[in-house]
């Protein structure tokens, strides 16, 4: 750089990779200080909060109370990275290799690419908690039938923007 006092050097540095974002995303769950005060849980609805943003990427904190589930849905183009940090999740996903279902608890953490399908439950008594990091930020999120053979079809996707998974 021409002028190397002027570059600075106290700057967070942005994750740019599958693995960094990753990284991030143990640190937040780590973090219980920074987003367990944010917590709420609404009976009526699935509660989430934007935890953080940065160059390409959004990281979201979101509720689940016994029962709440987010539907078979995808995440557009984006990417994602995901894990549970109080409670536990049920994922059922579909991929081209057929169904997959699995349960996920603190500890864990789950990426994803574009295209990806799942639907994620809390079919547990207690509360759950996870945080999610999409890339880029979500802006194009499809739901689809809850029946796997109807997920398969794009067509019959219902656009939902305002929603995050
Ligand atoms: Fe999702």
């Amino acid at each position: 750089m021409a002028f190397p006092h002027l570059a600075r050097t106290d700057l967070p540095a942005h994750p740019t990779t599958l693995g960094g974002y990753a990284r991030l995303v143990r640190e937040i769950a780590a973090d219980r200080d920074r987003w367990e005060p944010l917590v709420r849980y609404d009976a009526l609805t699935r509660w989430y909060a934007r935890l953080e943003t940065g160059p390409g990427y959004e990281v979201w904190l979101l509720s689940w109370l016994p029962g709440q589930s987010s539907g078979f849905h995808d995440h557009g183009r984006s990417s994602g990275v995901m894990t549970v940090v109080r409670g536990e999740l049920a994922e059922r996903s579909l991929t081209a290799g057929g169904e997959g279902s699995r349960a996920l608890a603190p500890g864990g953490l789950r990426v994803f690419s574009p295209g990806y399908l799942h639907e994620m439950v809390n079919a547990s008594l207690e509360p759950a908690v996870s945080i999610h990091l999409y890339t880029p930020g979500l802006v194009e999120m499809n739901q689809y039938p809850a029946a796997a053979g109807a997920a398969a079809d794009p067509a019959a996707a219902d656009p939902d923007r305002h929603r995050v998974h």
